[in-house]
């Protein structure tokens, strides 16, 4: 590409400046183009779009590669807590130990939801998906704390975000004992950000639950792996309803609508589900394989493919070595496990997903790990939220302290009828 690239439209020569990231990934900046040449651009499901430039995340899809704040996520899973990691996306470095010690005790002390949002629970029927559930109680938060609404607010942005990241969790808990009638159990002071999610989940007021080491540290490890992934259609989601200065509470509560989607955060339930059903048909996998490259047939090999990964993504190498692993030291057998390595060696020894370059992701084997801690499969996408709501904060808090920051609102091109006239209706045809 030349030093200074060019868009020769209608007789007129455009400069589009390059612009190249701390990483070498390049972008024509077009932001003159619909103002010199009434010209935009159009780019379905934005492949070829970068919507901002961020310094929070880096990947590389072709390498396998994902950084937060340039440290690798092997590093980060290997030696990090989730609650550092989460300091580590919001604030932009590594904590130091005072600072940690009051990032940790801003959590604990906000863990609590106002009594009369535990009414709310109430209302949603048995069957109610809890991502339904989540979503409407984080937006519900703004209306217990009305001063987070006003973003210009510059000293209730920590709170906020304490606030969040602490109740969340507290929410998450209390939908699952929502879903199987026990009573919420409230969070303890005592214990650590995942170890008081777990007593919320499985403790009961009639039996102590011993908060074990081991499950501890694989919550951790699940929790760091989701925490952040650029600007995928959830975060991209919090940016743009952020853009129009909208709280935190609110633009966090879009994301976690976006990422319910089956193509999105929603795949680790549907894989689970798909293991379930091979596993209950008896039937070789290579016939699933089969259905899944059929183009007469909308069923897809859920856990596999992405949108930016054209190689192994790297949080599944980590959360396949750790699912061995988990499952041996919890003495699990799981059927799923067997089923889903096999998925994968036909899978990849198959010129369908060879040539469209399509590898496991992190949601393939993470189900099968949750499962093993006693998680249930409706709550998959609940956990995806947790483990993901401290990217979506810090890419809301990049947006808003942006002095570029202006309100998303992307053009289209209209290709609707071109005028017409309102007819009376008995003038109408058909
Ligand atoms: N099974 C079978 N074929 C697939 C799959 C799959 N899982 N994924 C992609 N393909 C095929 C697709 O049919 C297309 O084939 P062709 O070129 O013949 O039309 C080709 O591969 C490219 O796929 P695409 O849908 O155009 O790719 P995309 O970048 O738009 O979609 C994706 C990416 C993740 C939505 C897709 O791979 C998919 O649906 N995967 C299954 C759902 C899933 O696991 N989602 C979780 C993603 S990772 C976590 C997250 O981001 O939340």
């Amino acid at each position: 590409m030349a030093d200074r690239p060019q868009l020769h439209i209608d007789g007129q020569i455009l400069d589009l400046p390059l612009i190249v990231g701390s990483e070498n990934e390049r972008g024509l900046d077009i932001s003159s183009l619909r103002t010199k040449t009434g010209t935009v651009t159009l780019d379905p499901g934005f492949m070829n779009t970068a919507s901002t430039s961020s310094a929070i995340t880096f990947l590389d899809g072709e390498k396998g590669i994902l950084r937060y704040r340039g440290i690798p996520i092997e590093e980060l899973a290997e030696k990090s807590t989730f609650v550092e990691t989460s300091y580590l996306l919001i604030y932009g470095k590594l904590p130091s130990k005072p600072e940690l010690e009051n990032f940790s005790r801003l959590l604990t002390r906000h863990s609590l939801i106002h009594e009369d949002m535990k009414r709310f629970f109430d209302g949603y029927p048995g069957t109610a998906h809890p991502m339904a559930i989540l979503s409407s109680m984080v937006v519900s938060l703004s209306s217990f704390y009305p001063e987070a609404v006003d973003i210009k607010n510059h000293e209730q942005i920590d709170i906020t975000i304490g606030r969040l990241l602490a109740k969340v969790r507290t929410i998450a808990a209390f939908s699952y004992k929502k879903s199987i009638g026990q009573p919420f159990v409230y969070p303890k002071n005592s214990l650590s950000y995942c170890a008081n999610f777990l007593n919320m989940m499985f403790s009961v007021p009639a039996e102590d639950y011993p908060v074990d080491e081991e499950t501890v540290k694989a919550l951790n490890l699940l929790l760091i792996l989701h925490a952040d992934h650029e600007q995928n259609c959830s975060t991209s989601t919090v940016r743009l309803v952020g853009s129009a200065q909208t709280n935190l509470f609110a633009s966090i509560s879009a994301g976690v609508c976006a990422l319910w989607g089956p193509l999105h955060g929603g795949a680790n339930q549907e894989v689970m589900e798909m293991l379930d059903e091979i596993h209950a048909s008896g039937q070789p996998v290579d016939s699933f394989i089969a259905r899944a490259k059929d183009k007469r047939s909308d069923f897809r090999l859920m856990g596999f493919g992405h949108r930016v990964y054209k190689n192994y993504d790297p949080r599944a190498k980590i959360i396949k070595a750790a699912c061995d692993s988990i499952l041996k030291k919890f003495g699990v057998k799981d059927p799923k496990l067997e089923i889903a390595l096999r998925l994968e060696e036909v899978a990849l020894s198959d010129d369908y997903f060879i040539e469209r370059k399509l590898y496991p992701n992190v949601d393939f084997y993470s189900g099968i790990i949750y499962r093993a801690l006693g998680i249930p499969t409706n709550m998959f996408t609940v956990m995806f939220a947790l483990g993901r709501l401290p990217g979506w904060i810090a890419h809301w808090k990049e947006q808003i302290e942006s002095p570029l920051a202006r309100i998303g609102r992307p053009r289209q091109i209209y290709t609707g009828p071109t005028l017409n006239h309102y007819l009376p209706m008995d003038q109408r045809t058909g």
